[in-house]
């Protein structure tokens, strides 16, 4: 078991394309870390470092302590399972996963006792006969991750893995990679552009963008205290709802919106923010944060209330996705299923102040309030 550690790392293809620029982060031994973001933004050229396919242009990259950047992959001790899982299509399943234990000479016995411990951990048994075109996606995607697993690697590097499956079986593949995690304790990078695949699956998450890191925290603190307005906007679906405009302090704060539509009442917010009137700011709410309120009359104690107009309603099962416009913005807010006006109507809506994200509309940087009076989830 290992961690790997990266130090100012750079990649800078021969193209002259900067991929990576000076990312320092450590996977800690045993844990499982995602890295996500957006197609291009350098999360296959990070694991392919640290598989050693890849050279390091610059600074240091560490495994279980060892300094790696001029040793060979195979020396590396990691295994790496890739997006398009390419099983050997002439051999059985049994064949496919002892092959790689064949070419590095492991004993006979000792392949047998790996690949019968594998298959029965990846219930794979039943099938060690057959051809992989003999497998549903889902077998062929566990032979893959057998055949990673009977090298028992001390780092597991897992690129897009389910990208190949149907919805229902990345869940359970999903589930069976979390489940294998947790039984093998072993240090595993899982590479995905899937927020909800992040955010499910990873102890810690490092959000990625343009080769730069956004942010490195649990899936908890990313979701309630995002760094900045991408990856605010990045995790959680519906994406979070946000109002810009400059900071207005009258009895109380609200927002003169860029939209140029009557300012927006933002209620009680922090004295650290109420302190920033004249500035630009960017204030993001949380879909599942953004209420539908019955047309009640209201009290000066009440949160603030805006008149949307409804637009769309997506029902998705146990809950709904309220499209609606207000001001010129689209806004969704996610709730219990329930009934609703016609679309067209006039809906009030409502927010809790302590429920708001405010980031500096110029470095779209957060801005961070007293926790006290803005409290995260
Ligand atoms: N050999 C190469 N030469 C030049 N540029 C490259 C090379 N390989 C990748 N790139 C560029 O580096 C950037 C990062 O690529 P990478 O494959 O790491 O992205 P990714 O985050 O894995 O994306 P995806 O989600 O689409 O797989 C991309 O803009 C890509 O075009
Ligand atoms: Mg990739």
């Amino acid at each position: 078991m290992a961690g790997v550690r990266f130090e100012n790392v750079r990649k800078v293809y021969e193209s002259g394309y900067v991929a990576i620029q000076g990312a320092s982060f450590e996977v800690r031994n045993g844990e499982l870390m995602v890295l996500v973001g957006p197609s291009g933004c350098g999360k296959s050229t990070l694991l392919r470092m640290i598989a050693g396919l890849e050279s390091i242009t610059e600074g240091t990259l560490s495994i279980g302590g060892r300094v790696v950047n001029e040793v060979a992959p195979r020396e590396r001790d990691i295994a790496m399972v890739f997006q398009n899982y390419a099983l050997y299509p002439h051999m059985s399943v049994a064949q496919n996963l002892a092959f790689g234990l064949k070419l590095r000479r492991v004993a006979r016995e000792e392949i047998s006792r790996r690949v019968a411990h594998v298959s029965a951990l990846l219930a794979l048994e039943e099938m060690l006969e057959r051809l992989p075109a003999q497998l549903s996606g889902g077998q062929r995607q566990r032979v893959a991750l057998g055949r990673a697993m009977v090298r028992e690697p001390s780092v597991f590097l897992l690129d897009e893995p389910l990208s190949n499956l149907d919805a229902k079986l990345r869940l359970s593949m999903r589930a069976e990679i979390a489940r294998l995690h947790r039984r093998l304790g072993a240090t595993m990078i899982y590479v995905t552009h899937d927020q909800v695949e992040a955010m499910t699956l990873g102890e810690r998450i490092v959000v990625l963008r343009d080769g730069e890191i956004q942010q490195i925290d649990s899936p908890a603190a990313l979701y309630d205290r995002p760094a900045n307005l991408f990856v605010a906007g990045f995790l959680g679906s519906p994406a979070m709802n946000v109002f810009r405009g400059r900071l207005r302090n009258d009895a109380e704060a609200c927002l003169e919106l860029d939209s140029g539509e009557a300012p927006l009442p933002l209620g009680a917010v922090p004295e650290k923010i109420r302190a920033l009137a004249g500035r630009n700011i960017a204030v993001g709410l949380r879909p599942e944060d953004l209420r539908l309120d019955a047309a009640a009359p209201r009290a000066r104690s009440d949160p603030p209330r805006l008149i949307g107009q409804l637009d769309v309603v997506e029902p998705v099962g146990n809950e709904i996705f309220v499209y609606l416009r207000y001001a010129g913005l689209e806004l969704v807010s996610r709730t219990a299923p329930r009934s609703l006006p016609p679309c067209g109507e006039s809906i009030a809506l409502s927010f809790d102040p302590a429920r708001l994200h405010f980031f500096d509309a110029q470095s779209e940087k957060r801005i961070v309030t007293d926790p006290s009076k803005n409290v995260p989830r």
